[in-house]
């Protein structure tokens, strides 16, 4: 009977010493300790032994049954000792790519619209974004009780200072400092009293501006088609639209050949098959005269553009407030 129990003992350690895997140790284990295991069964049988051998089996088994739980378990620990020197060894392991920071799309397209125009010979100036009342209306032809201040939802913050419509008030604050040629691009943050699919109340515009002797409205139709060519494509042909704007004279809205259709006509033009880009036209004299410019001299032209507008038409989106939202899988598309 010793000799039997001796014997399982010696083939369960045998078979230990083959086992290379948690799964085979734990089989091994459950084959000798487990509820139908070998020593299990054989402790069982105990009672139907002759009665002078019961307490020895018994004895003798039972010593075997922890040993082998004691071997078993230790076997398990020295593989998650093995394996986990193996974790802090491992070089062939990948590394973790930090994130690397990207430009937010109106910031990136903000930078092409200033790229295209300062190649083009044009400085990048600035203005702020709590403007006098007296910059971003009153100097721009638009007196107080104007009709013309409807057009725009102004947020005011106290009755001469307001948050700033458009970047026009920079034109004036340039001319102010600069005699001509004046040629500059002015980024920037504009507010309006606005909110819908395709309207936010903070958005951003560029302005351009250029003064010199002799400049006509064939200067500006060149220079905003060579910059509707590098912004899109040279078959996105242009539209001069006459319009009206208080410190332009004549005045003109561009629409550009709808880039989803090529003027078929779909959703995004309202099958017209055009979207209106920007407001431009000749500077107004009397916007001159607030700057003390030679109106006889003179003469120049202005426009602005819709930063969002342009990068909705570039990228296709169809909601503005996508670009506000700051939702990391929208951001990371561009
Ligand atoms: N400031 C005008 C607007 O915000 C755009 C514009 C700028 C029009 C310059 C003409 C000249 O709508």
């Amino acid at each position: 009977m010793e000799n039997k129990i001796e014997h399982i003992k010696n083939e369960a350690v045998k078979e230990l010493a083959t086992a290379s895997d948690k799964e085979s140790i734990k089989a091994l284990s459950v084959r000798y300790l487990g509820r139908k295991g070998v020593i299990t069964q054989f402790l069982r049988n105990i009672p139907g032994l002759p009665p002078e051998e019961r307490p020895v089996a018994g004895k003798k088994a039972n010593e075997a049954k922890k040993f082998l739980d004691a071997a078993f378990n230790e076997a398990l620990k020295e593989l998650e000792r093995a394996s986990a020197a193996d974790d802090r060894i491992d070089v062939s392991l990948p590394g973790r790519t930090p994130s690397r920071g990207f430009l937010h799309p109106i910031t990136e397209i903000t930078r092409q619209i200033c790229d295209i125009f300062t190649r083009l010979g044009f400085d990048i100036a600035e203005g702020p974004e709590v403007e006098k009342d007296y910059y971003n209306f009153e100097a721009l032809n638009i007196p107080k009780n104007h009709p013309a201040r409807d057009m725009q939802d102004t947020f005011y913050v106290s009755e001469d200072i307001v948050l700033r419509t458009h970047t026009s008030p920079i034109q004036v604050r340039v001319m102010e400092k600069q005699e001509p040629p004046v040629r500059v691009i002015a980024p920037g943050k504009v507010y309006r009293c606005d909110s819908d699919l395709t309207h936010t109340p903070m958005f951003h515009q560029v302005e351009g501006l250029l003064v010199d002797e002799n400049i006509s409205f064939g200067d500006l139709k060149g220079m905003l088609t060579t910059f509707v060519h590098q912004m899109f494509d040279t078959r996105t042909s242009l539209r001069f639209r006459p319009s009206f704007f208080p410190f332009t004279e004549p005045s003109a809205e561009v629409d550009i050949l709808c880039v989803m259709c090529r003027g078929k006509g779909c959703r995004v033009c309202s099958q017209t098959g055009w979207l209106e880009v920007l407001g431009s036209g000749m500077v107004h004299p009397a916007v001159f005269e607030y700057a003390k410019y030679d109106t006889a001299r003179y003469t120049g032209f202005a426009f602005g553009m819709g930063v969002e507008r342009i990068a909705m038409l570039k990228y296709g989106i169809d909601d503005i407030r996508k670009f506000f939202e700051n939702d990391f899988r929208f951001l990371r598309q561009f």
